[in-house]
């Protein structure tokens, strides 16, 4: 046809071949039937890739680029999830409008008015900023925009309001959330336009729509907070241009997100006094140290079954760590109640916590205070053995840069040179810790 029938224009028709999807899913059926056989696609050596590194747009958060592995990259998509309220519009508003003076930014939100976007840019200070914003829910509408002002970062807040004319389903359906994503990914790439995200979080946890929106796009971000603090913490869980897991905080203000630049000790409590129960523990999140304190609390039961709750690190793990501390440590917890806190709502996500979680719990139950100004960390073993954990010296030397004075450390952990200020016992069973700590 020399005409299209849509729109009455001559000769803008393209040809496009729509892959067969049994060919590309089976070659070996398709290698029999050369009739289906498409032509031979482009084979690079590897050795001659080039991999010069992807430029990067500074969003001018450093907290934010830091998660994103450097910045926005041109043509990937970002999803930013969390819960409703957590701060994802405030953020996005922010980093956009920072973004705006040195790129072309578009904000298409369905979720508020303009007049509502607007106020709150004034609130955080930044409305003078040259951002471009629209008020949209249909992908078409927003992409048709999108083509005409050519922005290099765009946001969509959120990809449940969006939906695309050519579904008949309801906006937020799972249909409309996958077919929105993916016009929305595809134009992204096509244009190396930075793209944003924001996805709505259900109860269970999950990014509400499909979890193929989780393949769909390059990084995946949790925007995340415990009830009633004021901090935010901004996980990368999948990031195909950096290190998954890496980690970003913020404080909510009166005014604004805050970047909190050294987040080490925010969580930490220090005691006037050496109290019993406590133990602090040097955490890693992504490549950062982060001191935590944990508290156990052991306590008679009357109950058959004795309660253990674990709140910040796993349930499964502190049965087995309490299984261990029998065995291999001789306490016996069987009729105690025993809870385990990790102070500032925060999770411990790695097996560092090992270690001071027992310590934490021997230091209730015979109401003895660990050292004053002691730290700790170590994986255990089920045969009482105290493992080494990555990053050693840097967790000793954010430490001591907190001014704590005495650590026992796995052995292999020990730096060879030692930590100017710093008392460190290297220790190679749960036992040898014990005693380094209770005697
Ligand atoms: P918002 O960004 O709308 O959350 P989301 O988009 O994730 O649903 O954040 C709204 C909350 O943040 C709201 O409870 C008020 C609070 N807030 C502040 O405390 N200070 C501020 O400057 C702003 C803009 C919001
Ligand atoms: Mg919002």
């Amino acid at each position: 046809m020399g005409q299209c029938p849509e729109c009455g224009e001559w000769n803008t028709l393209e040809e496009h071949i729509e892959p067969a999807r049994n060919v590309a899913a089976n070659p070996v059926t398709a290698a029999r039937s050369p009739g289906l056989a498409a032509s031979a696609g482009e084979v690079s050596a590897l050795a001659e890739v080039s991999t010069a590194p992807e430029p990067r747009l500074s969003t001018s958060v450093d907290e934010l680029d830091r998660v994103l592995g450097g910045g926005l990259v041109p043509g990937s998509v970002v999803l930013i999830g969390g819960d409703p309220g957590i701060g994802k519009s405030t953020l996005l508003l922010q980093t956009l409008a920072a973004l705006s003076r040195h790129y072309p930014s578009l904000y298409a939100t369905g979720e508020e008015s303009l007049q509502q976007v607007a106020l709150r840019a004034r609130r955080l200070g930044v409305a003078d900023a040259p951002l471009q914003l629209m008020a949209e829910t249909s992908v078409e509408t927003i992409l048709a925009t999108a083509q005409q002002l050519r922005p290099e970062a765009l946001v969509i807040d959120s990809i449940q309001t969006v939906h695309s004319a050519a579904l008949s389903s309801a906006p937020g359906s799972v249909s409309q959330v996958r077919d929105s994503a993916a016009q929305l990914v595809r134009w992204a790439k096509e244009t190396g336009t930075a793209l944003i995200l924001v996805g709505h979080v259900t109860k269970e946890g999950a990014i509400a729509g499909p979890r193929v929106l989780e393949h769909m796009v390059d990084t995946v971000l949790y925007f995340e907070s415990d009830q009633g603090s004021r901090y935010r913490l901004l996980r990368a869980v999948k990031n195909r241009f950096g290190a998954a897991n890496e980690l970003g905080l913020f404080a909510m203000t009166e005014d604004g997100l805050r970047q909190v630049r050294n987040p080490s000790a925010i969580f930490l409590s220090r005691h006037e006094c050496a109290v019993s129960g406590s133990a602090i523990v040097v955490s890693r999140e992504g490549s950062r140290p982060l001191l935590l304190e944990v508290q156990a609390l052991v306590a008679d039961s009357s109950l058959a079954q004795p309660r253990r709750v674990a709140v910040g690190i796993e349930q499964s793990r502190l049965s087995l760590l309490l299984a261990v501390l029998q065995r291999h440590g001789g306490v016996v917890t069987a009729g105690e109640d025993v809870f385990i806190n990790v102070v500032g709502g925060v999770r411990i996500h790695e097996t560092a916590g090992d270690l001071p979680v027992l310590a934490a719990v021997l230091s209730s139950m015979r109401n003895r205070p660990l050292p004053m100004n002691s730290v700790l960390f170590g994986e255990l073993g089920l045969a009482g053995e105290v493992r080494p954990v990555p990053g050693g010296e840097e967790r000793l030397a954010e430490a001591a840069k907190h001014g704590f004075t005495l650590a026992v450390v796995p052995e292999k952990n020990a730096p060879r040179k030692g930590i100017k200020g710093m008392e460190i016992h290297p220790v190679r069973r749960l036992e040898q810790a014990f005693e380094v700590l209770f005697s």
